[in-house]
Parts: C-alpha cells; structure tokens; sequence
C-alpha cells in the first residue's frame, strides 16, 4: 500500500499527489511514468512522473480528472492509501550531441509531465527555454517550478488571460523565426499540439522528441493497447516508449486509437457518476 502524503488541486480539473514510494523515487529518471490501481481490482492508470525526490521517498503524479478512475482517484486525501504504484517504468530522454539550448513545449496537464525533463537539463548546465499553454490562466500549472529551472518562459492561452492569445504553436512559430539557436525541443500534451509542434520544427530540422500517452492496460508489452506507429513501425508505448522522435510518429493513427473506446469510457463515468 501506498500513501498519499500531499494534495493539491492545480485547477478545477487537476489534481496533484505526493505519494510515498522509496524505491520508484530512488530510481525514477525524466520522462518516465508509473501505473497505479487505487484498489486491488480497478483500473490501472498510467501517468508520467512529474517529480521525485529520493531523499523524502516521494513521487508526485498529477492527473486530470476525466473519467471513473481518476475522478475515484481525486476523492483520496492525504492519508489515504492506493493499492498498487509500479514503476519507474519506460524510457528516458536523450539530447542530441552538441545541443546547447533546449526548448520545453507544453500544453496543459502535459506541462507537469515536461517539467522533471527540464529540470534535469537546467541542472546538467544547458540553457532551458519553455513555452506552457492552456486553455486559460488557471489551466497554466506548475508556473513557479517552470520559471525556476528555465532561463526563459513564454505563455500562451486560448483566451488570452496569460501571455500570447493563442496556441503555443503561435509562440513556436515567432520563437523559431528570430531565434536561430534553439538546438532540441521536446513537447508534451494533446496530441494534436504534438502533432503541429513536431510539424514546424521539422520545417526547420530541430530534432524533437514527444511524450505518447496512449490508453494502457497491462503495461507489460503483453497486450497491445498502446501500440502506436514510429516510423512506419508498430512500437509499444510501454516497453518501447513514452519518448520517441516525434518527427516519426503517425499521430494521426494515435489520435484515432485514443478515441476508439470514448463511448465505453462516457458510460463507464455515467454508471460512477450514478
Ligand atoms: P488542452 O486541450 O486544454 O490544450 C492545452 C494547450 O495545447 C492549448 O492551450 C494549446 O496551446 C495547445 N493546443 C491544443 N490544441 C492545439 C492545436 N490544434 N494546435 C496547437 N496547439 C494546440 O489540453 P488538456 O485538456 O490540458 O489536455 C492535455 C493533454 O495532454 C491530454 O490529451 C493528455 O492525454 C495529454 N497528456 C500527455 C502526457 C504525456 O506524458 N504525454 C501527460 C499528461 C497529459
Ligand atoms: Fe499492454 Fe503496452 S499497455 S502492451
């Protein structure tokens, strides 16, 4: 069992856990994630890591409430325990060599899962710069961590209430065309924002890595629930992910597959909901 030692609500959709787990937090590295269950037969929830800290034994997960299990999830409180917290599982980043300066893209609760990425690499010495978007100011989390690991940080919202009114590809885009250093980027959130991300720093040759967070059941490479395809080639986001070079990915297909089970996931919250 594992107990949740800290609780914060991000937004009125987001919430933020620090859960004891000594041995995931000893050897938990950037971009990976774990899967937990909250009771011994529920559902198991992937979710990227977005912090750890050896020392207190603590990893922190937050997660957006969106279906049954997270919406079980979010009703826990501090002291309460969940059953299962397997991991650190997946693969972790690599920069290009030579690459000097990073930039960060993320869009909503995917910002909390890009953040330990650009920790490690402000700690490591490169010169760290994000752009973090949302549908709105609230829906822009993790502002103070971001602004304290990056040498720069730009916002964008839908509406206009923090920063550029717009999406972070509308940053990009000016970021991209005055500013001829920017070496690596790495993106996490929606799909879709990947998807356009990966598409202008293609145009102009920026290696890009993505974070893929497909639907998940076994976690284990056995089942194929979270195929995706990464240069023509079928990779399981499990074993072989989450980070790929999002130049490659067909995220057309991973949006499709992300949305195949929605009617099943809108009765499932219906029936909890009851
Ligand atoms: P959202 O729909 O509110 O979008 C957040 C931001 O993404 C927007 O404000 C905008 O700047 C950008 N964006 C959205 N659509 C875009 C488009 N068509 N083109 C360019 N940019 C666009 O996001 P949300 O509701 O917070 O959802 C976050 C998503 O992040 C979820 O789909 C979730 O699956 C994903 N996520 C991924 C990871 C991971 O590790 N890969 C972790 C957590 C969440
Ligand atoms: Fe089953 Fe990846 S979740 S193979």
């Amino acid at each position: 069992m594992y107990r949740i030692v800290r609780k914060e609500v991000l937004n009125p959709a987001v919430k933020l856990m620090d859960i004891e787990a000594p041995r995931v937090a000893k050897s938990a590295k950037p971009g990976q994630f774990v899967i937990l269950r909250i009771y011994e037969k529920g559902e198991r929830i992937p979710l990227t890591i977005a912090d750890y800290d050896p020392e207190k034994g603590t990893v922190t997960i937050v997660f957006q409430e969106v279906g049954k299990s997270t919406k079980l999830l979010g009703t826990l409180n501090e002291g309460d325990y969940i059953a299962d917290f397997v991991g650190p599982l997946g693969n972790t980043m690599e920069v290009p060599k030579g690459a000097k300066k990073i930039l960060g893209v993320g869009g909503g609760v995917g910002i909390p899962a890009l953040y330990p990425k650009l920790k490690m690499l402000h700690q490591e010495g490169y010169r760290v710069e994000a752009i973090l978007g949302g549908r709105s100011e609230e829906y822009v989390i993790f502002r103070k961590e971001m602004e304290a690991v990056c040498d720069k940080v730009y916002y964008a919202t839908d509406d206009g209430t923090l920063g550029k009114k717009g999406f972070v590809t509308d940053v990009l885009k000016d970021v991209l065309e005055n500013d001829k250093e920017v070496d690596f980027v790495i993106t996490v959130g929606p799909v879709i924002m990947m998807k356009n991300v990966c598409k202008m720093t293609k145009e102009y040759d920026i290696p890009t890595i993505v974070s893929m967070n497909p639907l998940m059941v076994d976690g284990t490479g056995m089942c194929g629930a979270c195929r995706i395809e990464v240069g023509g080639e079928t990779k399981f986001v499990c074993m072989d992910g989450p980070i790929f070079d999002g130049h490659l990915v067909n995220f057309d297909l991973a949006m499709t597959r992300l949305n195949m089970f929605k009617k099943q996931e809108k009765i499932s919250l219906e029936l909890y909901e009851k």
